[in-house]
Order: C-alpha cells, then sequence, then structure tokens
C-alpha cells in the first residue's frame, strides 16, 4: 500500500536533539525547563540507545524513556522519538557478524562506528523489526511522543553495501527483473572483457577489480538495488510504527542521502520528511577550500530545494547550532553572531517550518565532543542559547508563513537513473556537476528561485507544466516514456532547455546508435555531428548568441540543425568555428532549446532573460548578489525573505511597502541588513 504524506506542521515550531541517556538523571528537568524557556517545544531522543531497551537478547527493558517520557509530559515537552537500528548493540554484532557491512574488498566494518550494518541480512532485519516492535508497542501512545523517526541518516556514513547477505539479495533483484541471465547479460553488456554469466551464483555486488574498471551496467543496476533494499527496510519500520502510534503522530526521517529514491521513501514510508542542515561543511578546516567555492554555507539552498521536492513542507531534524567536527575531522568554525539565525532562516525560507537544533549541549564523550550544541560542556549560559531564544522571537512571528508555498521561477528536472549513471560514469559526472553548480549559482545571484523535479514512473505533465522553463542539463539516460512526457510538456507551451550530451544512452546506460540527442531529436530539431571536451591547450570556447557573446564551456555539441529549426548561436572558435552550437525548435504551443554545452552562471543568465523569467521578484526589492530573496506565498499573502550571507551590512531598496514580520512595522525604500541579518516581509497588498 502507498502511503500518502499527511503531517504538516501548524505553526512554526522549534525543537532541539537531546540524549537523556548522556547526562545524570539530575539533569534532566532543569534541562527540559531550560529549552521550554527558550522556546523549545518538541525534543528528538532515543535514536542510538537500543541498549536502554534492550540490554541483552531478548531482554527488554522500558524504564529508562518511560521515566524520561513521563517527566516531559508533566512539563509539557513533546517527544519525536527515534528507532535505535543506527547503532546496533555489541552484544548483536558479536553473536552475529552477518549483520555487519563490509568494504568492497569483503573486509567487515566492526562494532564501535554506527551504520555498520547491511539492510539484507535476515537477522538484522529480524532483531530490528522485534526493538521497533517492542518500542512502538509500549511507548507508541505516550501522550508526550508526536512523532516517530525510523532509524538515524539512512544511508549517511556509507551508501554502499558489500557484504554477503546483499550479493543474495542482488541476485534475487536481478532474477526478478531480468528473468533469464540471458536477458541480464545482453543488458550489461557482458560480451566486453568476457563478463558472460553462465550461472546466477557467478553474480556479485561490485567487487574489488582492477583499475575500477568495473561494469557500467551493472553499477547501475547496484544503485537501484541499494535503494531498494534501503527502502524495503525503511518500510518495514514504518509499517510497524503505524500499527502503534497515535494516529494524529507522524512518521519521519532525517535525510538527506544518496543512493536512494527519497521521494519513494517519502511516498510509501514518511508522513513528513526532516533534513539535517549543516551549512558550516562549506567552510571545512581540513577540506581542500576549492570545495569552498564562492557561494559558501548559502549552497545549503540547492540541498533545500532538493528536500522541497521530496516534501514541499518539510522539517530540519538537525539545524546547526555550533562548530562541527568529529576527533577524526574537522569542519567548519562556530558559526559567527547572527549565522545560526541565517542558517535557520535559510531552512524557512525555503520551507522548513520546524527547526529542531543539533543538540542540547555536546556530548563530553566519544567521537563527537566536537560537534557542538547550543550549550557547551560547561552548561553555563551562552551566546548561542542566547541566539536561539532570539531566533524563537523572530520564528514565532512567523506563524502565517508556517505551510506557505515557495515561489519559484523555472524548474531544474532530475530523474534517479541519470543521478545514478552519474556516479560510475566520470564523464557524465563532469558535465553535471558543472552545471549543477552553475545553474544554483545563476538562480541565487540572479534572485530567480528554481524548483527541483525528479521524473519518476508516475510523473504527469502537471507536475511539469507548472513551470514556465525546465532545464534538463544533461538527460544522458533517455526513454521514449520520459521523451513522450518532456513532448506533451513543450506541446503545451513550456520552454524546455537541455544542454550538451543529452539521450545517447538507454535506461541500461548502453549508448545507442542513433544521431544524437537520440531519443530527443524529434524535439530539439538539432543533430550532433561531432562532440569534443574543450581542450585545456585552447582558449575558452565562445559562441555568437544574437550579438552577444556567451561561454561554451567544458563540453561541446556541435550541431547541423533538421528542418524548422532555429539556430540562436554559433561557434566563434576552435575546429567548429561557424557550426550551431545552440538551436531552438517550436512544438505545438512550446519550444526546445539545444544549449550544446554545460551551464555557467552567465550563460544561464542569458537563458533566463531570452525565456523572460529573470528576476521575478524584481518589482518588490533591488538587492545586491551578495543577498538571497526567496518568496513564500500562502492564500495570497506574499512574503519576502531576504537573507544576508556576508560579514558585512548591505542595503538593498523594498520598491514597496512591506511588513517587517518581526516587528510589525510597515517600511519601503532602502534598508539595511545588519552581517548575517535576516528580515522576512509581508509585502502590503495595494
Ligand atoms: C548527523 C547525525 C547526528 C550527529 C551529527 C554529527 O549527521 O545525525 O547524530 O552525529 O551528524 O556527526
Amino acid at each position: 500500500m502507498n502511503h500518502k504524506q499527511n503531517y504538516q506542521w501548524q505553526k512554526m515550531t522549534m525543537g532541539t536533539c537531546y540524549y537523556p541517556e548522556h547526562w545524570n538523571k539530575e539533569l534532566w528537568p532543569q534541562d527540559l525547563d531550560r529549552m521550554l524557556e527558550a522556546g523549545i517545544t518538541v525534543i528528538r531522543i532515543a535514536e542510538f540507545a537500543w541498549n536502554k531497551v534492550e540490554p541483552e537478547e531478548g531482554v527488554f527493558t522500558f524504564d529508562f524513556f518511560d521515566e524520561f517520557l513521563d517527566l516531559c509530559s508533566k512539563k509539557e515537552m513533546k517527544v519525536i522519538f527515534g528507532t535505535p537500528t543506527a547503532t546496533p548493540p555489541a552484544w548483536l554484532t558479536e553473536k552475529y557478524p552477518e549483520v555487519l557491512n563490509a568494504r568492497k574488498d569483503g573486509v567487515l566494518y566492526r562494532h564501535g562506528g554506527r551504520r555498520h550494518y547491511n539492510y539484507n541480512s535476515p537477522i538484522y532485519q529480524k532483531l530490528s523489526a522485534r526493538i521497533v516492535e517492542k518500542e512502538a508497542e509500549h511507548y507508541g501512545k505516550h501522550p508526550a511522543i508526536v512523532g516517530w523517526q525510523i532509524d538515524n541518516e539512512l544511508n549517511c556514513e556509507t551508501c554502499e553495501f558489500y557484504s554477503e547477505s546483499d550479493s543474495e539479495a542482488f541476485r534475487v533483484f536481478l532474477q526478478k527483473k531480468y528473468g533469464t541471465l540471458e536477458k541480464l547479460n545482453e543488458a550489461w553488456g557482458t560480451i566486453f572483457w568476457n563478463q558472460t554469466y553462465t550461472d546466477w551464483e557467478q553474480i556479485y555486488v561490485p567487487r574489488t577489480v582492477l583499475n575500477e574498471g568495473i561494469n557500467p551496467h551493472q553499477h547501475l543496476d547496484y544503485y537501484r538495488f541499494i535503494s531498494d533494499s534501503m527502502l524495503r527496510y525503511c518500510k518495514m519500520q514504518a509499517e510497524i510504527i503505524r500499527k502503534y502510534k497515535k494516529p494524529e503522530d507522524f512518521v519521519t526521517t532525517n535525510g538527506m542521502f544518496w543512493n536512494v529514491d527519497n521521494h519513494r521513501m517519502e511516498k510509501d514510508c514518511l508522513d513528513v520528511y526532516t533534513y539535517d542542515s549543516y551549512p558550516s561543511f562549506a567552510f571545512g578546516l581540513d577540506r581542500n577550500l576549492e570545495t569552498a567555492d564562492d557561494l559558501n554555507d548559502r549552497k545549503w539552498t540547492m540541498h533545500l530545494n532538493e528536500v522541497r521536492s521530496i516534501c514541499p513542507h518539510f522539517g530540519i531534524m538537525e539545524q546547526q547550532s555550533g562548530a562541527n567536527g568529529w576527533t577524526t575531522r574537522m569542519e567548519g568554525p562556530a558559526p559567527r553572531p547572527g549565522q545560526l539565525t541565517l542558517w535557520a532562516m535559510q531552512s524557512v525560507a525555503q520551507g522548513a517550518d520546524y527547526i529542531s537544533f543539533f543538540r542540547w549541549r555536546t556530548c563530553t564523550v566519544g567521537t563527537e565532543i566536537y560537534w557542538h550544541g547550543i550549550l557547551d560542556y560547561d552548561n553555563r549560559d551562552n551566546r548561542k542559547i542566547a541566539e536561539v531564544r532570539d531566533f524563537y522571537k523572530k520564528l514565532k512571528t512567523l506563524d502565517p508563513v508556517c505551510g506557505a508555498k515557495n515561489v519559484a521561477a523555472f524548474a531544474l528536472v532530475k530523474d534517479y537513473d541519470n543521478e545514478w549513471d552519474i556516479e560510475v560514469d566520470a564523464w557524465h559526472q563532469r558535465v553535471w556537476k558543472a552545471s549543477e553548480k552553475e545553474i544554483f549559482v545563476a538562480s541565487e545571484l540572479n534572485h530567480t528561485p528554481y524548483d527541483v523535479i525528479y521524473l519518476q514512473e508516475d510523473s504527469e505533465v502537471e507536475d511539469l507544466a507548472a513551470y514556465p522553463v525546465i532545464f534538463y542539463p544533461h538527460p544522458t539516460l533517455m526513454s521514449e516514456e520520459r521523451a513522450a512526457l518532456l513532448k506533451s510538456y513543450v506541446d503545451r507551451g513550456g520552454a524546455l532547455i537541455i544542454g550538451c550530451r543529452a539521450g545517447y544512452k538507454d535506461m541500461n546506460g548502453r549508448c545507442v546508435m542513433l544521431p544524437q540527442p537520440g531519443l530527443l531529436q524529434e524535439l530539439t530539431g538539432s543533430d550532433v555531428r561531432d562532440f569534443t571536451f574543450t581542450s585545456p591547450a585552447e582558449e575558452p570556447v565562445l559562441a555568437d548568441f544574437g550579438g552577444e557573446r556567451i561561454e561554451m564551456p567544458l563540453f561541446n555539441d556541435i550541431m547541423d540543425t533538421l528542418e524548422d529549426t532555429k539556430v540562436l548561436a554559433v561557434y566563434e572558435n576552435s575546429y567548429y568555428a561557424g557550426k550551431a552550437a545552440v538551436t531552438e525548435k517550436q512544438t505545438g504551443k512550446g519550444r526546445t532549446i539545444h544549449f550544446g554545452s554545460t551551464f555557467s552562471r552567465e550563460n544561464v543568465k542569458k537563458l533566463l532573460e531570452y525565456t523572460g523569467i529573470l528576476e521575478p521578484f524584481g518589482e518588490f526589492i533591488e538587492a545586491p548578489e551578495t543577498v538571497q530573496v526567496v518568496m513564500r506565498e500562502n492564500g495570497g499573502k506574499r512574503y519576502l525573505f531576504v537573507l544576508n550571507f556576508q560579514a558585512e551590512e548591505v542595503e538593498c531598496v523594498l520598491k514597496k511597502p512591506g511588513k517587517l514580520m518581526y516587528t510589525g512595522e510597515t517600511v519601503e525604500g532602502t534598508l539595511r541588513l545588519p552581517a548575517f541579518g535576516t528580515a522576512v516581509y509581508e509585502m502590503v497588498e495595494e
């Protein structure tokens, strides 16, 4: 049975993550009082505490959380209860080592870390089902509980699984998908390098091979298989919880991680999706700083856009409140004064109606003594708790924004097949990574926000038709169904923009013997006669787009045009100077633009201009590039979020009167936002 999302917060809510098992019981009541006094009304607990409930195999003790939950009821604190399966107890992994996940070379991940189990071990499935059932049965009706979190960060730490149970389950998955070895051999192109399989037992999840030269078609199915395995495990827990939980309580889990179809997870298992947001990863202290490009922490909006596509009104289960790192790694420095609020407002601006700070107090033991919480080890009031209190005051003024929809100018289209192909194909990865980042940067700098749409089996043209323009940057894998869906979008009047490298593979990742862009050619009217990565030995490639010079970076489709197709731009240099670089074809009421390279912030701006969707909030505000501008809309009311990611004061101009939600005051004209400052205006109807 498919489960449909049915939970939405009714007012803006603030929470934190708390670990009663980490602290002396005497601290519990004062902690809860201090939280409530700061505005925290919900806590997430228990997600690693398997031993507190099942200290020995088959022995269940409920007193610990009974006592804590009763105290919560007394104090009127609400609780999200986490199932503990991210950290199996030592008694379990010692007795049943087959539950452990393994490295690709077969070495097992031993007890002591977390997420070291595999989803396909029948024993782990059984023991997980039992602990979840015991907890849900015992605590399910507790009045303090308002929601359940499944496991913790499914597919975090690692999203690859190489245990023996995984190989066994992979064979079952493939038998179901292909039926015969003949079909599998064909789909995987096993004729290459003599890989032909003559018995199912010869097939494994990917193993160590020389130079990582693994079969890409096998790999693609492997990622689909991991997603499937995780979803089955998650669904098993969700169904157990649903038997016992109160009807009004929600089921969630905290993402967002790789190699899983998060959209199916939301649909099949959850009532609401939650995300863990740590923007200061962008300032990683022991990383290659090249990864921290100009947008730094603002880049978390890119992830939040994606979360919104999974679940429009989501929550943040873990919102960064302090410096982060483990004893083994260094991440970002402490949030600067104002940054804690800025990052939390970044989440609210993108659609979060619940903000839960990680964590109440920094742990004094273990690997995470540097993953700082609101309070520090000394437990005294500090600037962070003062900021949390202040954030709460602001958040409460945003109750009318709760449930409001984000306003997007265009959609960025993705799909999981291409996403997983990117993992196995370095050529595909190079163009996609460049384009994804640059489309985001262009959207941010030009205040032209987008929504993300994942094409799914049940996607309909209506999902796309809500947007006048869609970018589907490099749909390398293409199916007839998807090509038909895009065609109906265009027929109905949409503008579809694709980049280079479209349509040259089938859904198994095999290259098709068709002129590129393959199945999309009918729509694009373009014909790729030659193609190449741009050469580092040559000047950057440019094209003439209606008299204006634009960049054609990284990879170039060199095109002819079919009938009724316009050439919008021609290459200016390299051996293909004079050839078509960008084409446009009208179909039905709409059009398709084939942009023959990867996207850059500069060429995307040109395309946003060309399609007439640049700066949709321009009538309301004039803001510098360094400021983020986002709109949420509720029942005709428009709320403009203005967020300053810079360490200096900035100036914007509000062109129409807006009520500053934090104070109720109506303002217009020049306004100043302090370093890391935020403001939310309700645009006054004239
Ligand atoms: C999150 C996780 C938390 C905490 C934090 C620091 O990914 O859910 O439990 O571990 O990271 O690693």
